[in-house]
């Protein structure tokens, strides 16, 4: 069994934390110092082709990562970060894994293990044998009869998928360190040292992530296959254009268009609105079955850099809406990247997690 999330053997020295997406590869270089964490150096690899062609995403939802091209493509954006650095945590998909809240007893972390794989049987929806078993305890309480009560989050990821992210780093020359799930990271970066349960709303290109999340940890994970790449087939569609324009002009006006351009956001309303519902049954679910209120939405991904985003999904979900800001006041980077940080950061939330981590000690 690989170890998801549990390892020790990480000496406090330089970490890269690799977000490999469908659309772009995204890795950030952390290094710790006295005054906490430093960005030391990213790199972002886009790969336009994604719109046009389905096959040159560098991953999809049915697994089907393309080895030996991945691990090219990394290593040459290594090449480019001009990195030395070979010990890596790498992201998995929201759309990868199954996650649950389980309540139980307090009890030792072996016993707890043991408890797990015997919920995995009743809960997990896949074979048991062909899927990898973790747990992170996130809380804990005493319940009406006095007794201590942890709440712990079963996940489980296809064994295949963890092989094919340790095949790409042996063949790019790294040491995988840890697998996270990018629920997990997104929760540590965006909500680590606040209370406030949030939903984090991570639209990327091909797929959105959704976290339930309060103090650092991850509660509850889902995804949706609607994301960015949905609203610009639309305006595509709808404007009789070709997808890169559609792709320029989405990000030009987002949805601020005004007059003859207010068709641009009313085509790319519809599928926003479709994640936006699936943000509000996440809530729902939740506030019904945690008796908890969910207050606050956290919108990270390239695409909540969509113009006007922010106010729209507030209104909708009635709800208090900010734009994910990983570097907080928890990881610093140098002044001169400021400008070009601040357009790109929602973007990097995941890769920001995954290395983090490592410094935060909280594994
Ligand atoms: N300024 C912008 N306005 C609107 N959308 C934007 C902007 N900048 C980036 N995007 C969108 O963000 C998306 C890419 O986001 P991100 O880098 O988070 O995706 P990814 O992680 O590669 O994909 P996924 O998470 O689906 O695997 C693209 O659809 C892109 O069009
Ligand atoms: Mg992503």
């Amino acid at each position: 069994m690989f170890n998801l999330s549990k390892f020790t053997s990480i000496a406090p020295k330089n970490i890269l934390g690799i977000d490999m997406g469908t659309a772009s590869i995204k890795v950030v270089e952390l290094s710790k110092s006295r005054k906490g964490i430093n960005l030391v150096n990213y790199g972002i690899l886009e790969a336009k082709g994604h719109l046009e062609r389905i096959n040159d995403a560098i991953q999809t939802s049915s697994l089907d990562i393309m080895d030996a091209e991945t691990a090219e493509t990394l290593s040459l954006l290594l090449k480019n970060m001009k990195t030395s650095v070979k010990d890596v945590v790498l992201s998995l998909p929201a759309f990868s894994a199954f996650t649950s809240l389980l309540e139980l007893p307090e009890m030792a972390a072996d016993e707890t293990s043991q408890a797990m794989r015997y919920q995995a049987k009743a809960l997990v929806p896949m074979p048991l044998d062909q899927v990898t078993i973790d747990w992170l305890r996130i809380g804990k309480y005493k319940n009406e009869h006095g007794n201590s009560i942890q709440k712990v989050i079963l996940i489980a990821v296809p064994t295949k998928q963890i092989q094919k992210y340790q095949s790409i780093c042996q063949r790019a020359g790294l040491n995988l360190k840890a697998l996270e799930l990018e629920t997990v990271s997104l929760a540590r970066v965006l909500t680590g040292g606040d209370s406030t349960l949030s939903i984090i709303v991570d639209i990327g290109a091909r797929s959105t992530a959704f976290a339930i999340a309060s103090g650092g940890a991850l509660i509850y994970s889902a995804q949706a296959d609607f994301a960015g790449s949905s609203l610009t087939h639309a305006l595509a569609k709808g404007l009789g254009i070709n997808v890169l324009r559609a792709e320029e002009l989405k990000k030009q006006k987002g949805l601020m268009g005004t007059g003859g351009e207010y068709e641009v956001s009313t085509l790319m309303l519809p599928y926003l609105d479709v994640i936006i519902n699936e943000a509000k049954r996440v809530i729902e679910g939740h506030e019904k079955n945690h008796q908890e209120k969910v207050d606050r939405v956290i919108l990270s991904g390239g695409s909540a850099n969509l113009l006007g985003i922010e106010k729209y999904v507030s209104d909708k979900l009635k709800m208090s809406t900010i734009k994910a800001d990983p570097f907080g006041t928890k990881i610093s980077y140098p002044q001169a990247a400021a400008p070009v940080l601040k357009n790109v950061a929602p973007a990097l939330s995941v890769a920001l997690g995954l290395g983090s981590r490592v410094f935060l000690n909280d594994k």
